[in-house]
């Protein structure tokens, strides 16, 4: 096995080239599959970003695992592959193989390492790959933490693989958990949960525009809940709170939140809002601006569209964004009528109500 200090960046001189037509397959799946060689009987697709990993198993004969954060994904997952959840320590204890899309976070990557680690048969080999210019060293730092032989592919494509084998036993240290003092709230989050434990600068000032105009009595919904800060806080102040958020990452942190703080909150993986939740008097989002690695408003867009139609008339859809996002004329044609109920140099807080 090569040197593990062998990180991405440092191996561009030693990319090796294919034939880009060779495959239908995108580069960071084709690498990960031509690493991976023989891929035995049981194998745990993880992050698939379109089901071509676990299609590739699929037709090697292997059972077929598949965990994806992202509900989006897993929609995606062809039909023959057993979903599971890695917030939920899942039986792994079978897979030998794992074929894994790196996220873009480290402590994404640290936190389903350590499950890996834990969980997988002692023999397991795992394959990690990306973009290059998505891997950072402290990837192999990650996995170094869970495993005890770890180190990189040449290039392909621009991509590259991490392979870990060896796994050690380490001790759990995801969800993390802070206490926020500004806030009087204990915060937990697994590593792919955006902003992890701490408070966004965005959702501090949706969060005082809140607790300072709200009358506080209903349903609300935090949308796209990430930690359940948002739902940890509207639920202190009496609200009757579910949250949703299209990442397993988040919906286990929220329900964590809820929990250290003693609230009965309702957390649903979802993209967007459930077809049968309406009705609401609130909505709170701090919407997303990217999807995995890339700056994607599309989602956002959908979950303003989302709010008008699950809001009760007279409702409202209270939203954080960057000030230069355009998302205020589409509240204003999804939801209703929209007001700027505070500004700083970067966010804006408006409030929409549903005509
Ligand atoms: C900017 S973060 C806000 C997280 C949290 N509310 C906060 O303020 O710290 C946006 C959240 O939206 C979630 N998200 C992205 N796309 C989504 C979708 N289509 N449906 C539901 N949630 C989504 C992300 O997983 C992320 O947790």
């Amino acid at each position: 096995m090569a040197e593990p200090s062998v990180v991405a960046a440092e191996l561009d001189s030693a990319e090796t080239q294919r034939d880009p037509g060779a495959s239908d397959l995108d580069p960071v799946s084709r690498i990960i599959l031509d690493e991976a060689g023989d891929l035995g009987d049981v194998v745990l697709v993880v992050d698939d970003a379109d089901g071509a990993l676990a299609a590739a198993a699929l037709e090697h004969g292997a059972r077929v695992l598949a965990a994806c954060d992202d509900i989006r994904d897993e929609e995606l997952l062809p039909t023959g592959v057993t979903p599971v959840d890695l917030t939920a320590e899942p039986d792994l204890s079978e897979v030998t193989t794992v074929l894994w899309r790196l996220p873009k976070a480290v402590a994404a990557v640290e936190d389903v390492a350590e499950v890996l680690a834990l969980r997988c048969a002692p023999d397991v080999r795992v394959y990690g790959g990306a973009r290059d210019k998505h891997l950072v060293p402290a990837m192999n730092d990650a996995l170094r933490a869970s495993f005890g032989e770890v180190s990189a592919s040449r290039g392909q494509q621009k991509s590259r693989v991490l392979r870990a084998s060896a796994p050690t036993s380490p001790a759990r240290t995801w969800p993390h958990l802070a206490t926020n003092t500004e806030l009087g709230l204990d915060v937990l989050a697994h590593g792919n949960v955006f902003g992890g434990t701490t408070l966004d600068r965005g959702t501090r000032l949706l969060l005082r525009a809140l607790h300072h105009e709200q009358p506080v009595s209903g349903r609300a919904l935090d949308l796209g809940c990430g930690s359940g800060i948002v739902a940890a806080v509207l639920a202190g102040l009496g609200w009757d709170v579910l949250a949703c958020d299209a990442s397993a990452a988040a919906v286990a942190s929220t329900t964590l939140t809820a929990e250290a703080n003693g609230f009965g909150i309702v957390a649903r993986r979802a993209d967007g809002i459930p077809l049968d939740v309406a009705g609401l008097d609130l909505v709170a989002c701090n919407p997303p601006f990217h999807r995995g690695a890339a700056k994607d408003s599309s989602a956002a867009f959908a979950m303003v569209a989302d709010a008008g139609r699950a809001l009760r008339q007279g409702g409202e859809l209270w939203l954080v964004f960057n000030s230069h996002l355009p998302y205020l004329p589409v509240a204003r044609d999804q939801v209703g009528p929209t007001r700027v109920v505070v500004r700083d140099q970067s966010y804006v807080v408006t409030c929409s109500t549903r005509r």
